[in-house]
């Protein structure tokens, strides 16, 4: 389909592998960031909560659904067949972009919080038994914590916390001395959405490992910042989302070595997931399909691969290095303000800003940024238990993307001085 039949009205071509980081290319592959809002140029800083799609992703669902649409797997129809290979074919991009050694290993899920309850269902209720730990840190997001405790609850294990220092990074003695003999699997955030903390999964994986635990790592906020090579972390499982990583919400990705899900017990029943079905026994499907039940989300999968390919044409290495520069540049900026204190200062950060103004509570302070066409988070972004660590109700987050400008940032900071002049 050529871009003027999807509707794309920008002036340029998309983004090609052969190109230069040129922000200002990148930027016209995204049409919604053309928009006023409250008549003002958006400035979209909100990329930790959902990040924007570009024209080529937009152009793939649209083809999908005008030219390609049926249901997978289960026809002998061309269309089906068709489905079924461009789904397929997502399979094996996702598992390129991550280095996993086999497409087996990509389980397509709804998001990270399915894929994180896939693991708690498939792994936990299989393997984890009364007086049994679930080692977790004070960084998680409640989806990496309310499962737990829906299973510490069912089965009477414990969950130990991984306490955190006032910079936002995990004290990593205090995580060696969590592991015993009762030790089952460690949950932990390569990235911290509310604070931006990379944690050092790495070590952390080896130090799980040399006790024979296997490590979950919610990989929603570092999939779309930087390069993540599963079999370099030698992580048990990761999970991330597609509406992060420039792709449509309802889909994400739960990446499990193969041995771990073979073992596993299936999260969901039905059709797909069985090779055979009576009365008397079920025959579960081999992997991933023995996770995959129901009708998938065929045309999100689809978008997903096209969102990968659009991010490895610009390449994470060079998105990695573009938003350190917009982190540093806001930092900076944000820093040197009489009245705002930033939260969350760790040494190794991703694109993620949290700061406090004082006397203004950080929701007038989104509504009032919101006036000026900035869009911010505001709130305990689903971490309470990292704000209840650092004596805080909420913060505000501006979240950075490869798309946004140092002029967008200079405008946040506009954007809070004036807040403050209104509250002055
Ligand atoms: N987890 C998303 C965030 O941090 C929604 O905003």
């Amino acid at each position: 389909m050529s871009a003027r039949q999807a509707g794309r009205s920008s002036a340029t071509a998309p983004y090609r592998a052969a190109d230069a980081f040129d922000l200002e290319r990148i930027r016209a592959d995204f049409p919604i960031l053309r928009q006023q809002v409250h008549g003002k140029p958006l400035v979209y800083l909100d990329n930790a909560a959902s990040s924007q799609m570009p024209q080529p992703v937009i152009d793939r669902l649209v083809h999908y659904q005008s030219a390609q649409h049926a249901n997978i797997h289960r026809g002998v129809h061309t269309l089906s067949a068709l489905a079924t290979a461009e789904y397929e074919a997502a399979r094996c991009k996702l598992q390129k972009f991550l280095n996993a050694a086999e497409a087996r290993e990509v389980i397509f899920t709804s998001g990270t919080t399915d894929a994180i309850n896939l693991v708690m269902h498939g792994y936990g209720r299989k393997f984890i038994r009364a007086g049994d730990e679930i080692i977790l840190t004070t960084l998680e997001h409640h989806a990496n914590i309310v499962p737990w405790q829906m299973l510490a609850e069912e089965t009477g294990a414990k969950i130990r916390v991984v306490p955190m220092m006032d910079t936002g990074e995990l004290c990593l003695d205090s995580y060696e001395k969590l592991f015993n003999a009762r030790t089952r699997i460690v949950g932990v955030t390569h990235v911290s959405n509310a604070l931006g903390s990379i944690n050092p999964v790495k070590l952390m994986i080896a130090l799980a490992h040399a006790h024979g635990v296997p490590v979950l790592v919610d990989g929603a906020q570092a999939v779309p910042h930087m390069p993540v090579d599963v079999q370099d972390l030698d992580c048990d499982f990761y999970a991330f989302s597609g509406h992060k990583l420039c792709g449509p919400t309802g889909i994400g990705v739960l990446y499990g070595k193969a041995k771990w899900l073979e073992s596993m017990q299936p999260f969901k029943g039905g059709g797909d997931m069985i090779l055979s079905v009576s009365f008397e026994r079920t025959v579960y499907n081999t992997i991933p399909q023995k996770f995959e039940a129901g009708t998938p989300p065929i045309a999100a999968a689809i978008g997903l691969g096209a969102a990968v390919d659009y991010l490895s044409t610009i390449g994470l290495a060079a998105i990695a290095r573009h938003e350190h520069e917009l982190l540093q540049h806001a930092t900076e900026r944000l820093r040197a303000l009489p009245g705002v204190r930033l939260v969350g200062t760790a040494r190794h950060k991703a694109a993620v800003l949290s700061f406090v103004l004082d006397g203004v509570h950080p929701h007038d302070v989104g509504t009032l940024l919101d006036q000026e066409g900035i869009a911010v988070r505001t709130g305990h972004h689903c971490a309470q238990p990292v704000m209840t660590r650092l004596n805080l109700a909420a913060t505000v987050r501006a979240s950075f993307a490869f798309y946004n400008s140092h002029a967008e940032v200079d405008a946040l900071v506009a954007g809070v001085r004036a807040v403050q002049e209104v509250f002055a």
